[in-house]
């Protein structure tokens, strides 16, 4: 681990918000009393009736998580309305499309009066109060839009990234039991068209087969693609819009109504469903997104990720939006049409604040700096990293190619289960340590734990957990709360559990180490290795699987699955690439297998158990330090794998 320190700019700190000391004090203060801090800063946002109640919340027994309990608000109102009368002219969305001719910016009025008009084809068609909308779009305004009219009228949004397969798509919809969807004839992701509306219609067939009761399909046109269309369930977007009404009242929400439920992998079984509610995660999500990216009225802010993982809904809408923020959503990918994409677009929108995951950054570092110092950045001041570990290498040419050793990183590190940022460099005050996330956000209270739960202190090692409840942390799985008190409360009794390794060194700087758990991080998606096995032994050919991640130079992390073929079926490349196609019809393109190999036997103890600390070991060529072996049932089998291994570096 790389050991610069590099000091808080002068410029950046005399324009913060936030400096030193006051992030001292500030969260000195939230910590010592969280009550007042709070009941404070939840004024960030309009109540329609205040809170007279801040902080309800327990971490034992059931676990019951409430913030402002007795507060009504909208969301939808807060990112909207309450901006018109200040900036209605201003843009509240920059779109920047697939092809860099293709572009459009949306006021705040027109904003409204998007949002107000489908909302109003929402409720029409019969989306009520608390129902669940499944979201399956490209990244284009609509999807902001839709999002934004579910908060208006208190539906609640439940987003499938696009990328996910018709399988996966269905376990969602059947989850949430959906009966509204809204989608795209297709989508445009670097030059090339994602059949939406089709994985839609497949979709909807599978989850009908599993008890869901779709009503309506909404369509966007994005492409013009001629799309199937069934009569009396799909609904054209352009044409209801028209028709509807630009007028539609925010629904009055309590601060704990449910505002969104995004599904996320873990280490056992299906994705579940995070659920977040409506006021402390708004709360959370815009005084980070201020005080995190150090954002002024004005500039332009933009975040690359999709609206269909969870930096997308805090840090591309919610948050941005509920500042008054004028917010990028770019539709296309990283090398389109070449790796000065971002740096172009950066240069044509006259781009602030620039957020994006790790696994971009080292894509385009290999691609050569040329595509970067050809562009002026000029325009930039703050850049942020966020999905995983970012190694120093990485962070080292974002910071002196990309930001011209002039803008502070803030490597953010937060979950889909926390809402928002939790443990995060703020630009204006916190020196900076390539590959560590640094301190704790306000209110925040990480505490490094050993295997037995015994709370570490100093410079450690150890698990990492939250000791206390922070607004936008998730309330509920969605349907299974005793799962969700199961995932992250029964490791460590009264505790938040992560799932993260870390490590705190002598300046009390976190530094992740990255998942102790089985889930591994694929280009920043999170995956469970369990959720890509059973898709492995769904097919027929499979009788078991053992699925581990190994280190990727691109992607961080790579997928390596070690098959065990059933009696008579023999093992050929022609089966590995069916395999491949499997796992993307399973789950979708994000779970391609990078390495298969065929394994006659798996590393078992005598229980069965299959023993992944020495697979991943051999995944990683590293068979050196398989440590204790004696406990397997055959250690045979570990040989038959060194010997066949597919990653030989
Ligand atoms: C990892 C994404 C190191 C971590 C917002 C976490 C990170 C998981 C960082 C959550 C970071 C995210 N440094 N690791 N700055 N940010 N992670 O739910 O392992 O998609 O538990 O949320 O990503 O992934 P998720």
């Amino acid at each position: 681990m790389s050991a610069a320190v590099y000091k808080v700019p002068q410029d950046a700190e005399a324009r913060a918000k936030i400096n030193r000391s006051t992030y001292e004090q500030w969260y000195a203060e939230s910590i010592d009393n969280p009550e007042a801090f709070w009941s404070e800063h939840g004024k960030r946002i309009d109540w329609f009736k205040p809170y007279t109640k801040v902080k309800n919340t327990s971490f034992e027994g059931d676990v019951s998580i409430k913030w402002f309990e007795d507060g009504l608000t909208n969301v939808s109102y807060n990112c909207i309305d309450r901006h018109l009368d200040k900036r209605g002219d201003q843009v509240a969305i920059i779109w920047e499309g697939d092809d860099p001719a293709d572009d459009k910016k949306i006021t705040y009025r027109e904003l409204h009066d998007a949002v107000c008009r489908l909302a109003n084809v929402m409720k029409d068609n019969g989306v009520k109060k608390g129902d669940r909308v499944t979201i399956y779009m490209p990244m284009i305004a609509e999807a902001a839009y839709a999002m934004l009219a579910c908060a208006r009228i208190g539906a609640i949004h439940s987003i499938v990234f696009g990328g996910f397969s018709p399988d996966a798509l269905a376990g969602r919809i059947v989850d949430a039991a959906s009966t509204f969807i809204i989608t795209s004839d297709e989508g445009l992701r670097g030059g090339k068209k994602v059949p939406l509306k089709v994985n839609t219609d497949k979709a909807i067939e599978i989850a009908k087969k599993q008890g869901a009761d779709v009503a309506n399909v909404l369509v966007v046109k994005r492409t013009g693609a001629d799309v199937a269309w069934h009569e009396g369930r799909d609904i054209a977007y352009e044409e209801a819009v028209a028709k509807a009404s630009a007028t539609c009242e925010p629904e009055q929400m309590n601060a704990e109504d449910p505002l969104f439920i995004l599904y996320t992998s873990g280490s056992t079984g299906k994705p579940k469903g995070v659920l977040h509610t409506t006021g402390g995660y708004l709360v959370y999500a815009s005084m980070t997104h201020e005080y995190v990216f150090d954002y002024h009225d004005g500039d332009i802010y933009w975040c690359t990720a999709d609206v269909g993982w969870v930096t997308g809904h805090s840090y591309i809408v919610y948050g941005p939006l509920a500042n008054g923020a004028t917010t990028l959503m770019f539709e296309g990918v990283p090398n389109y049409p070449s790796p000065a994409r971002f740096w172009e677009v950066v240069d044509k929108h006259q781009v602030n604040i620039f957020y994006t995951a790790p696994t971009a950054i080292r894509a385009l570092m290999g691609a050569g700096n040329d595509h970067v110092t050809k562009t002026s950045r000029e325009s930039l001041r703050t850049l942020g990293s966020v999905g995983e570990p970012i190694n120093p290498e990485a962070w080292e040419w974002y910071y002196n190619i990309v930001g011209d050793k002039r803008c502070p990183i803030v490597d953010t590190w937060w979950q889909t289960e926390t809402g928002g940022i939790l443990i995060t460099p703020l630009p204006g005050a916190i020196d900076l340590k390539p590959g560590s996330a640094t301190l704790p956000f306000f209110g925040v209270k990480p505490e490094l734990v050993d295997a037995e739960g015994k709370v570490l202190e100093g410079a450690t090692d150890g698990n990492l957990c939250i000791a206390d409840s922070w607004p936008g942390q998730m309330r509920t799985v969605y349907g299974d709360h005793e799962r969700f008190i199961q995932t992250y409360f029964s490791a460590y009794k009264g505790k938040y559990f992560t799932g993260d390794g870390c490590r705190r060194d002598a300046d009390g700087y976190y530094w992740i180490t990255g998942r102790v758990d089985d889930v591994i991080n694929v280009s920043g998606h999170r995956m469970g290795t369990a959720e890509v096995e059973s898709a492995l032994v769904a097919h027929e050919s499979v009788s078991e699987a053992a699925v581990v991640g190994y280190p990727h130079d691109v992607k961080g992390q790579g997928i390596y699955c070690y098959v065990t073929l059933m009696g008579g079926v023999e093992p050929s490349d022609e089966l590995k690439k069916d395999l491949v196609k499997h796992v993307r019809n399973e789950i979708g393109p994000i779970a391609s297998p990078d390495k298969i190999q065929f394994a006659p036997g798996l590393p078992k103890t005598r229980s069965g158990k299959i023993m992944r600390r020495i697979l991943r070991k051999i995944a990683e060529d590293d068979f050196g330090a398989l440590g204790d072996t004696s406990t397997l049932a055959d250690p045979a089998v570990v040989d038959d794998l060194i010997e066949h291994r597919e990653n030989r570096k």
